[in-house]
């Protein structure tokens, strides 16, 4: 009995201590307390030196977000010649004007304890802008050019046995090295990884689902281990946690194993159902547990075919999508998932159903949100391959680099189920000329080695060369960037039976500005520095979007879209690039500050097909154009609607075959301005009125209407609500021309993050409580603080308007 007793206590401390010892592997985020100086500092990688002249940062970090902005950063004297420019012209915006140039030094202190011989340290960056060189305690670890590439540095040996280390990261951007505002710093995540010599190495599990029908899906995981004599257990759980399937093995090829495991009636992953399954692995030596990890991962199965196009789990689906940079306007380059995560609601709600990173490595961020957002995705890698648009760009690193950055992007995102191509360039010079044929197909190859389960493509706007040359026959997917005419061509002479609109439209237009007379154009300029959002206007080689919409209504061998750009983004303000003080893009179907600009509701009226859209335009505030024809355009889903200003009828308008634009918008060019009321009625297909819509004329601005986007944030310190400001008159109508300087305050359990009106001439600082409203509108940005819950509370003020609050919370 004794004995008995004594075996239980026994028992019970042992099964204490192996549910108290450590996870095998231990994954710390190296976000807050670095050290930071703009300072090319010589030493700085050695330890003890002191910090006087650092600031305290955290990181994602963007130092150049902060401004101020000047037209002399980066003034790129250049001819574009993918702009079809024929001499070289000043370039003040290009890439954003903001100080992005020079080094950056980071550096930062970690403890990494109980590092016996049998343990291993990563350093996991997912970007770092640009140019890396990362030392610890001193010494050079490696080194990582291009700012947009995932990297890892094994450091185990450059630790010290106890105590502090010192990690020192320089980066270093140079001028003419980019065509938009790349950001600057440590704008991507830092991770330390701890774990047993005896792991599974790092981004080496790969798991796909190379057999799925109704009933059953084969899940197929592939991990390549450090260490012999392993064992590998698997257990596949859903998104509730419960358990669906196990498998476990010890055979090893090489560093291999392999497990396959079934799922039965498997619930499939798509835009429309995005569900998610989780692979948990464990390590195994012997009895010991040496490491583990999960990995989310989804059932879908995808093919490109002539004959149906794109299918996603055997249905033919088209790619609403959008090009996006990574950019986050106001935030700059540093990723932040809340800002991310408005951003593809914003687009979901508009229809949207895929992105595009152009034309770089997305964050890891965007991918997650992308697979729990249902969101297909196209990952880009470069925009240049040997032959330079800028001379200082990644043709500088393509002979060494590029196979290593293609592989730790595939490595680090191929369990994605969102992403459903790779695309290996953006508009590269290299379309020209056999050796860029070869190029295009030695990385289409590193593509298939590393991932075969997706196609690659290239956005090629040299059709003509890539007709002749043979370079877009050889791609999996051959992607066209604009080049409408060229389509039918394309398809004809390319094999592949089937055309990509890898990159559209750019189109340009600023939020709530309309010019006259109403006619479409290329290239417009005006002294304002913005463009008219009547939508119909575009660059000598872009389009208006109801072009690409004739193609992909009418051509079942489109298999669909990529507008550029889905947000406006700092940097490339064509058409004014010679302009100063024009710093970021008109492209965008939102604005800077993700405001939907007129656009929006074209695209929403077409892609969202659950949803009512009716959106007219332009406003009806148009003092001193009293009796002047100011045409007026609605966007529906609707066929056909009416049109009515103070009650008097303009007549009904059909969509029709009349040109591009009668077959996607109802226009009455002839409505001559009158103060008052401007209303829409829409009719269903039978004629009965089924929705209307209103605007009013607008009194002087009197008050200001505040909606925050999330009322409830998280208190973690990186948590953000992005709060709408909209002047308004006496009775509550928008004023759609107020440019009122407004002042904000933040107090209680939150701080003010930043602020943009989405005017791309605005050179007031985004970080500053303070800014003009442009056409009536801006949005502010609070953010949580870290571990405080309570009340966060937003004053907005602003001369001789009654100033308003609003609060939400952090919990
Ligand atoms: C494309 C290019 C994009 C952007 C766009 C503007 O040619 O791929 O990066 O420059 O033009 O229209």
């Amino acid at each position: 009995m004794k004995l008995l007793t004594h075996l239980t206590i026994i028992l019970s401390i042992w099964l204490m201590l192996c549910s108290a010892s450590p996870p095998p592997r231990q994954v710390s985020q190296l976000d807050a307390n670095w050290q930071f100086t703009r300072e090319d500092v010589s030493g700085a990688e050695q330890p003890g030196l002191s910090t006087a002249g650092w600031e305290t940062v955290s990181v994602p970090h963007d130092w150049a977000i902060y401004g101020p902005f000047d037209p002399e950063v980066d003034k790129q004297t250049v001819l574009i010649t993918q702009n079809k420019e024929k001499v070289a012209t000043e370039k003040t915006g290009r890439t954003g004007a903001l100080p992005h140039i020079g080094v950056g030094w980071y550096r930062k202190t970690f403890a990494v304890p109980d590092l016996t011989s049998d343990k291993k340290a990563l350093l996991v960056f997912d970007g770092a802008m640009s140019e890396a060189q990362v030392y610890v305690n001193g010494q050079k670890v490696g080194e990582r050019p291009y700012g947009y590439s995932y990297f890892y540095f094994d450091i185990t040996n450059y630790l010290n046995k106890e105590g502090e280390n010192l990690l020192a990261v320089r980066l270093e951007n140079q001028s003419f090295a980019s065509r938009w505002y790349p950001g600057a710093g440590l704008y991507r995540k830092v991770q330390l990884i701890v774990k047993d010599q005896v792991s599974f190495k790092h981004w080496g599990t790969f798991i796909t689902t190379p057999f799925i029908s109704d009933d059953q899906a084969k899940v197929q995981i592939q991990s390549r281990v450090n260490g012999k004599d392993v064992r590998v257990e698997a257990q596949i759980k859903d998104a509730a946690g419960k358990l669906i399937a196990s498998n476990a093995s010890s055979q090893q090829f090489g560093d291999e194993i392999e497990l396959n495991l079934g799922i039965s009636s498997p619930q499939l992953w798509g835009p429309e159902h995005p569900n998610l399954y989780y692979a948990e692995l464990k390590l195994y030596q012997g009895n010991e547990l040496k490491d583990e990890e999960t990995i989310r991962f989804g059932v879908r199965e995808i093919s490109y075919t002539a004959e149906h196009g794109f299918l996603l789990n055997g249905e033919s689906t088209k790619f609403r999508g959008v090009c996006l940079h990574h950019d986050l306007g106001p935030l700059g380059a540093a990723v932040n998932t809340a800002a991310l995560r408005r951003q593809l609601t914003i687009l979901k709600d508009m229809g949207c159903n895929a992105i595009r990173s152009s034309h770089n490595m997305p964050s890891m961020e965007q991918l997650e949100l992308c697979d729990e957002m249902g969101f297909l995705f196209l990952a880009e890698s470069f925009d240049e391959w040997a032959k330079p648009k800028v001379k200082n760009g990644y043709n500088r690193f393509f002979d060494v680099w590029a196979e290593k950055d293609v592989v730790n992007l595939v490595h680090a995102t191929r369990n994605h189920p969102s992403i459903v191509m790779w695309s290996s360039g953006n508009e590269v010079p290299d379309q020209h000329g056999s050796v860029g044929v070869k190029r295009a197909k030695w990385l289409q190859e590193i593509f298939h080695r590393e991932d075969p389960t997706r196609p690659v493509t290239v956005g090629m706007d040299q059709v003509n060369a890539t007709m002749k040359s043979g370079f877009g026959a050889i791609m999996d997917i051959p992607g066209l960037n604009y080049r409408v005419h060229l389509y039918e061509e394309a398809y004809e002479r390319f094999p592949q039976g089937f055309i990509l609109g890898s990159e559209t439209a750019s189109t340009v237009s600023s939020r709530g500005i309309y010019k006259f007379p109403v006619e479409p154009g290329k290239n417009k300029t005006y002294d304002d520095l913005q463009c008219s959002s009547y939508d119909l206007e575009a660059c000598s080689w872009s389009n208006v979007p109801d072009d690409d919409f004739v193609l992909q209504d009418d051509k079942p061998w489109v298999i669909g879209e990529f507008v550029w750009t889905g947000f406006d983004y700092l940097g490339e303000p064509t058409p004014y690039d010679e302009a100063w003080p024009s710093r970021s893009s008109y492209f965008g179907i939102c604005d800077l500050a993700g405001l939907p600009k007129d656009r929006y509701y074209l695209y929403r009226s077409r892609w969202n097909t659950k949803d009512e859209t009716l959106h007219v335009l332009p406003h009806w505030n148009w003092e001193g154009r009293k009796g002047q024809v100011t045409p007026v355009f609605v966007y529906t889903n609707y066929d056909s609607a009416e049109l009515f200003v103070n009650g008097v009828s303009q007549g009904i308008q059909h969509k029709s075959r009349e040109s591009n634009q009668h077959r996607y918008r109802l226009m009455w060019m002839d409505v001559r301005y009158e103060p008052g009321s401007l209303k829409v009625v829409a009719f269903d297909k039978a004629g009965n009125p089924v929705a209307e819509k209103e605007i009013h004329t607008a009194g002087k601005p009197h008050h200001l209407e505040l909606e925050a986007d999330r009322t409830v944030i998280d208190a973690d310190g990186k948590d953000l609500s992005y709060v709408t400001v909209t002047v308004v008159d006496r009775n509550g109508n928008p004023c759609p021309n107020a440019t009122n300087q407004l002042n904000f305050s933040v107090s209680g359990a939150g701080k003010f993050r930043a602020v943009c009106n989405g005017d791309a001439t605005s050179l007031e600082l985004f970080h500053k409580p303070t800014m003009q409203a442009f056409s009536g509108k801006l949005v502010v940005t609070l953010q949580s603080l870290k571990d405080e819950a309570g009340e966060i509370s937003l004053k907005v003020k602003g001369k001789g308007l009654k100033a308003a609050e609003l609060s939400i919370k952090a919990e």
